[in-house]
């Protein structure tokens, strides 16, 4: 009898992680519930927001600047462009499918929540260093924006007595409600798949073991994983890209922050010496669009990243790095069937023709050239 019991505790330890895993199994993306569907008023309004550079500080710098439509809603640089005065010490992430992402925003996975995510691209100095209220009081001197107001929130009042007012919280959820039209529909998800994507799937799921990360229908299960990426020495070598990056450790109350000379990643978060190098599973949807990849842009194609996973990841300090990511043993035939699979993620570019915006007075010319 306590041998049998035995057994099936241990069976029940042993079996836990297989069946959390089946749960998540990859597929087409779900349609939006009728709740969650955005609102074409809305979207209007969302969509002249994401395009307009009075959102940021010097009515510089738009989230099409860095996230760029014509570039898979990417800068496709290594490193992010940034906000004057600052250099980013990142890749800007794609906003493709965005809708989808359930918590872990950014590479360090600092927020859980979208519209926390807007608030700190707004806000924060290397972004757009933009304060909130003044952002609310410019966009209500702008008759567009009062009309848009009326008709996609007439009858909603969002942090204000005032139904249809333009404040901050109208302005994010208009965003919020553009970034869910950014959904593509990818061959995956047609059920479109070549034979060699087929094998490149079961390989996905099998022997080269992506699924343990790169699960459910967003291909991310959200956590913080440490693969080995090496370090762009760009951050460390130039003295402003590193200054932002040390700024923004010190706002989050990292200890020794002169002294790293690595992205410490969900550390940041966590401040447990364990998360070190770890950063939040990306999406793999839309890659074909959305080149360099990682955290930090240095990998440069997808044949780069999955010679990268067959050679066992990155080197990190022993016990850092992730026990899953070990030698796969690919063959050339394996490799491209993995990469026809990945390709087959990836719909076509989603073209958004930017609105003409008129504004009373100049911008700064073109804040990614201009000095600092
Ligand atoms: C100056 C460049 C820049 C601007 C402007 C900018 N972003 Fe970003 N954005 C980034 C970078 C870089 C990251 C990754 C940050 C990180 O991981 O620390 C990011 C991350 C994000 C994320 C999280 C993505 C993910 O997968 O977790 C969202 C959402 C986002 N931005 C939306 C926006 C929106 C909407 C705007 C306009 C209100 C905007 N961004 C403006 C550079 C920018
Ligand atoms: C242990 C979890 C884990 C496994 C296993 C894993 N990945 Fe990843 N993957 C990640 C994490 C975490 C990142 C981001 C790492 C970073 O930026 O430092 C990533 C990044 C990527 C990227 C870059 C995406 C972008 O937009 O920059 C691609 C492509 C990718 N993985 C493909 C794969 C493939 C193909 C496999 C299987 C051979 C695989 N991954 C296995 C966790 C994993």
């Amino acid at each position: 009898m306590k041998k049998v019991f035995a057994v099936l505790v241990t069976g029940l330890f042993f079996f836990t992680p297989l069946i959390v895993q089946a749960a998540d199994d990859i597929g087409p993306l779900p349609a939006l519930s009728e709740k969650d569907a955005p609102n074409p008023k809305q979207v209007e309004m969302g969509k002249r927001l994401f395009f307009d550079r009075r959102l940021s500080g010097d009515a510089g710098v738009s989230c099409a600047d860095c996230h760029n439509p014509k570039e898979g809603f990417t800068t496709r640089k290594p490193l992010s462009d940034a906000y004057p005065g600052s250099k980013h010490w990142r890749n800007a992430p794609t906003l493709l499918n965005i809708t989808y992402k359930k918590g872990g925003f950014g590479w360090d996975g600092r927020l859980m929540d979208l519209d926390d995510m807007l608030r700190d691209m707004i806000t924060d100095s290397m972004n757009m260093n933009m304060d909130m209220q003044i952002m609310q009081e410019r966009m209500k001197q702008d008759p567009v924006y009062v009309q848009h107001g009326k008709d996609a929130y007439g009858d909603k009042n969002m942090g204000t007595s005032q139904k249809g007012e333009v404040t901050h919280y109208v302005v994010r959820n208009a965003l919020i409600q553009f970034l869910k039209t950014l959904t593509p529909k990818s061959p995956f998800d047609k059920g479109n798949l070549s034979a060699k994507a087929k094998e490149g799937m079961e390989l996905f799921k099998g022997k080269a073991g992506c699924i343990q990360c790169h699960s459910g229908t967003y291909f991310s299960d959200g956590k913080p994983h440490n693969t080995g990426v090496p370090e762009n020495p760009e951050v460390f070598k130039d003295p402003m890209r590193h200054f932002t990056y040390t700024a923004y450790m010190m706002f989050m109350g990292v200890d020794n922050r002169m002294n790293w000379r690595r992205d410490i990643g969900y550390y940041t978060i966590s401040k447990d010496r364990n998360d070190i190098g770890k950063f939040i599973t990306p999406t793999l949807r839309e890659l074909k669009h959305t080149a360099p990849y990682m955290h930090n842009g240095t990998l440069a194609t997808l044949d780069d990243v999955i010679e990268f996973y067959n050679m066992g990841g990155g080197k990190d300090r022993p016990g850092f790095k992730d026990a899953s990511v070990k030698p796969l043993g690919l063959t050339a035939g394996e490799k491209e069937a993995l990469k026809e699979f990945l390709l087959s993620l990836s719909g076509d570019p989603v073209m958004i023709e930017a609105p003409k915006i008129d504004m009373d007075y100049k911008p700064i010319p073109d804040w990614k050239t201009a000095k600092n």
